[in-house]
């Protein structure tokens, strides 16, 4: 990152140190403090994307970047649209030092505030008993969602690299050799199944050939079919 500011003349970075989406990693503890040193260096903001925090699966998340900014530069930003509903849409920051006053005016001028009907709905379901209710079975229909869809990768997928997400419902899954994430996807639409064309995640060339599998909004059964139709798909449009 201290080379990329140097190059561009960047002011701010834009990252996923708890879970990246989509591929699920997390920042290396080790490299928490390094980021923020550099960021302080180039007098950069660091705005850290926080969006799975809540939609946590069985593992612990990683506390969040500002939890070691002692000097604010980082921006935590995270919203409700995930583990309440899409459609409530409010999201949240937390910064602080002369940064958060920044804010404050930009937010209050561009865009006044979030609806009130909608913060009072928002502010209701946080402080309710609900809301560790909510957040529990939401963990646990993921997590058994989650590892019916590995348990089907292992079935259907073999080679597949996949690192299981510890927050989030996605999985990053490799291709296997000969088979490309575009056509893959392009086809696998055609036979009713949508996942990401893992190239659209790359900001230049592509590391490695992936595909982004979600598994939000399908049920164990569903998702382990749709699995076998993918893998279908995917001989059909594998180059020998
Ligand atoms: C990493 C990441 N950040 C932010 C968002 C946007 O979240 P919201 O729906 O709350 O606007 C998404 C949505 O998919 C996301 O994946």
């Amino acid at each position: 990152m201290d080379a990329a500011f140097a190059r561009t003349g960047a002011r701010l970075a834009y990252l996923q140190s708890a879970v990246n989406n989509p591929t699920g990693l997390s920042l290396h503890p080790e490299r928490r403090r390094p980021l923020l040193e550099v960021a302080r260096r180039h007098r950069a903001l660091v705005v850290d994307d926080d969006w799975a925090r809540h939609i946590r699966l069985d593992a612990p998340v990683p506390p969040p970047l500002i939890a070691d900014d002692v000097h604010g530069h980082v921006i935590h930003i995270s919203s409700l649209a995930k583990p309440v509903a899409p459609s409530l849409r409010v999201g949240f920051l937390a910064a602080r030092g002369p940064v958060l006053a920044r804010l404050h005016t930009a937010v209050v001028t561009n865009q006044l505030f979030v609806a009130r009907p909608l913060q009072e709905v928002a502010l209701e379901f946080l402080t309710s008993a609900e809301w560790p209710r909510h957040t529990g079975r939401l963990s646990r229909t993921l997590v058994a969602r989650r590892d019916a869809l590995l348990a089907q990768v292992r079935r259907v997928w073999p080679d597949g690299d996949v690192t299981p997400p510890r927050a989030g419902f996605h999985l990053w899954l490799a291709c296997p050799r000969g088979v490309e994430p575009g056509p893959l996807a392009r086809d696998a639409q055609r036979a009713g199944i949508t996942i990401g064309d893992g190239d659209a995640y790359f900001v230049g060339e592509p590391a490695d050939a992936r595909i982004r599998i979600s598994f939000s909004a399908t049920s164990e059964r569903q998702a382990a079919d749709a699995l076998v139709t993918l893998a279908t798909v995917r001989d059909s449009v594998a180059v020998q």
